[in-house]
């Protein structure tokens, strides 16, 4: 399926190979073990008589093994390439598993596992209380460039139902699984990014993958089956209001985790080469300006302004960064976040 065959370097490739090849085994199992269920789930949603029994819909749909269909196949299921326009909810080409790898259920870097004993939680982004749906939605708007789910839908109930399952594994997990296999945390240079060198390192060691322009790599000519290399910027990644990017989180989870299957890079690589794709056009989502309603709460790398510091945009994008927490520290102590 997705094999070292459609690369000629077969020796960076050989650790996606193995990567992908347990994910095709795990995907056939998952799809034998939930066939029968989307069998069902698919005559129902054909069937207008049905539709309107919305209680027995989400009884037979809103399951963890769907939820986590959704986040491993976003576009296939929910995808802006629908044949159905109502279950065309996501807006690029990512998978929610492209950053939450193995479905977030591998400890480390953007896991899932612990996400449901942190909500409801404050959010600085939104100025309030919010739980784990608003949460998920906040994906969807942001890193999935979609609309905002139905918060009692069958694809939000499904997610939620997964990661509230994902974290009763956890509580069940030895010591040893739960260490993440990851080198060590990525350390933020101080200094301003450097694109040029950043540009070095994508063509060096993500661009085999990721393509020459950040395009990825699909897995059929049928775009509606989704990639098997997610796209880094340009109108099929995520927006700029996303988590990713913002150059820091965006190098802790490059430093943890790519080039995937051989995580090596140093912390003035991962640093610079997220600058580097961040840097490139990509979705722009409306409204920014309402984010973080108390602005010192902006944490120092969004991208995007206002901001309640007179430091300019490009510095909140590339850096230093240390001289704008100095200058927060000194107006009564305030923290971005
Ligand atoms: C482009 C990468 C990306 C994609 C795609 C993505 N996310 Fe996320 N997600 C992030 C980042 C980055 C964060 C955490 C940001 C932070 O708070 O540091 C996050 C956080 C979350 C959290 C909160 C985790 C916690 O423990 O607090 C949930 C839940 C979540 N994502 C669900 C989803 C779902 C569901 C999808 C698909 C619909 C999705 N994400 C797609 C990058 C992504
Ligand atoms: C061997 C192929 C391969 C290489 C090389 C590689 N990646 Fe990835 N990358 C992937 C795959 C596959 C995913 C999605 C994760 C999954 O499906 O398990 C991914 C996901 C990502 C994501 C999150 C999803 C998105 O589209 O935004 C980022 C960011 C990323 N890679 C950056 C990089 C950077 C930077 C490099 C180079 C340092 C790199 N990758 C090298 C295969 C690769």
């Amino acid at each position: 399926m997705i094999g070292g065959a459609m690369h000629p370097d077969q020796e960076k490739t050989k650790a996606m190979s193995d990567t992908n090849s347990s994910k095709a085994l795990l995907l056939t199992l998952a799809a034998s073990a939930v066939l029968g269920g989307m069998l069902v789930i698919v005559s129902i949603q054909r069937s207008p008589d049905m539709a309107t029994d919305s209680e027995s819909l989400v009884a037979l749909e809103a399951t963890a093994e769907y939820g986590e269909r959704l986040i491993r196949e976003t576009t296939r299921y929910m995808g802006q390439h629908q044949p159905d326009p109502a279950k065309r909810l996501s807006g690029n080409d990512l998978d929610c598993s492209s950053c939450h790898l193995v479905s977030g259920s591998d400890p480390g870097t953007l896991s899932l596992l612990e996400t449901a004993s942190r909500y409801p939680r404050f959010s600085g982004r939104d100025g309030g209380d919010r739980d784990l749906r608003d949460r998920i939605n906040g994906c969807m708007q942001r890193s999935m460039n979609g609309v905002e789910l139905d918060r009692n839908s069958i694809e939000m109930i499904a997610m939620e139902t997964y990661i509230l399952g994902l974290g009763r594994d956890y509580s069940l997990m030895s010591e040893d699984k739960k260490q993440a296999d990851e080198p060590p945390t990525f350390a933020e240079p101080d200094r301003k990014a450097d694109l040029v060198a950043g540009q070095q390192v994508y063509e060096n060691r993500c661009q085999v993958c990721h393509g020459a322009n950040g395009e990825g790599l699909q897995e059929s000519t049928d775009i509606s089956e989704g990639y098997v290399f997610p796209p880094l910027w340009g109108p099929e990644s995520y927006n700029n209001g996303a988590g990713m990017g913002r150059v820091l989180t965006a190098a802790n989870f490059i430093k943890a985790r790519m080039p995937l299957g051989q995580a090596d890079l140093s912390d003035d690589e991962a640093f610079d080469v997220s600058a580097y794709i961040n840097s490139k056009p990509r979705p722009e989502k409306s409204n920014l300006e309402e984010d973080y309603p108390e602005l010192f709460r902006k944490p120092v790398d969004s991208p995007y302004p206002p901001y309640a510091d007179p430091f300019p945009q490009e510095q909140h994008q590339y850096g230093p960064f240390s001289p704008i927490r100095e200058y927060y520290r000194s107006q009564n102590n305030r923290q971005p976040g």
